[in-house]
């Protein structure tokens, strides 16, 4: 694959190496837009070190400061909790010309902003992304919102980052709740929808495996369809429901149950749930 003109002589350093971190190095390293060795990672946990080195063959730094020192972009993968001290820790070494990535949850970037500053006065290149889980498959889908000081080539570096663990969408900060409330949390409503769907299939003589297999690819084929002909959802239910046919007498029991104002109503929960914790 063609090298990536912007990722490919920054330096990378990761902020924490634990699940988020790993996916989104696996699929930098997988699609070939950047070197092993322009990848760093500040890590405390002893195994974790050993694990990242020698499955990726990266280098580990022993602490945040010289990782931020060595770095172009600083992606920072800790939880949120933590966040405002590992920014103040790094502060002194962060300006205008360093990208920060951040992937935490719930945490705006006024307050990146805030810590890296120290009550200084200086310009920081800040973004905030809302990643989600299917990244570690290569298939997750980020969105991306860019602080002011954020310059045009930079919002392009932050998309091929993660446009190597899947796909982005570009919001501004105040729809990142709503975000978090359909594809942040959006995984696990789907993984229980599949749940459901192969219970169903055991609860009518399947065997459990076929059931999984017909139900994960029912799921992944649909949404591949949806996305492939470009034609609308409603349009595709139709073409594959015949008068009195099967296909209707399963969405009438759908409608019953209330199927889409349920999955409305778990969207708009997640997402003010997600205002209530960023308050
Ligand atoms: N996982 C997801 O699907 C997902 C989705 C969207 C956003 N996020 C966000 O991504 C961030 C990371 O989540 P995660 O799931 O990857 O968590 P995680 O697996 O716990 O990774 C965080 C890593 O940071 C390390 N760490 C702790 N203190 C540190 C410090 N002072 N300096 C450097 N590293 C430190 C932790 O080590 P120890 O284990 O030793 O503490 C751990 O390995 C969170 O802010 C989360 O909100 C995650």
């Amino acid at each position: 694959m063609e090298k990536s003109p912007v990722l490919k002589n920054k330096k990378i350093g990761f902020i924490g190496g634990g699940n988020m971190a790993e996916a989104i190095i696996k699929g930098l390293l997988s699609s070939s837009i950047i070197k092993a060795s322009n990848i760093f990672v500040s890590e405390p946990n002893k195994r974790r070190q050993t694990f990242l080195t020698s499955e990726y063959k990266i280098k580990v730094l022993k602490n945040n400061l010289d990782l931020s020192k060595k770095s172009d972009v600083l992606i920072v993968a800790v939880k949120p909790q933590i966040m405002w001290e590992v920014l103040s820790d790094i502060a002194d070494h962060v300006d205008s010309k360093k990208l920060v990535v951040s992937v935490a949850a719930g945490y705006p970037i006024s307050q990146i902003e805030k810590a890296l500053k120290k009550g200084k006065k200086k310009k920081l290149c800040v973004v905030r992304t809302m990643p989600n889980t299917p990244s570690v498959v290569l298939e997750g889908v980020t969105a991306i919102t860019a602080g002011k000081g954020v310059s045009k080539p930079d919002l392009k570096i932050s998309h091929e980052i993660f446009q190597a663990v899947g796909r982005t969408v570009e919001v501004p900060e105040e729809q990142i709740d709503a975000v978090t409330g359909l594809s942040g949390s959006g995984p696990a409503y789907i993984f229980m929808i599949i749940e459901a769907l192969s219970d169903a299939g055991v609860k009518m003589g399947l065997s459990r495996d076929v059931a999984n297999e017909l139900t994960i690819q029912t799921v992944l084929g649909s949404a591949l369809l949806v996305r492939e002909t470009g034609t609308s959802p409603g349009e595709l239910k139709n073409r594959v429901t015949s008068p009195g046919g099967t296909t209707i007498a399963g969405l009438h029991a759908l409608e019953k149950g209330s199927l889409r104002a349920t999955l409305m109503n778990a969207v708009e929960k997640a997402t003010l749930r997600s205002k209530e914790l960023a308050e």
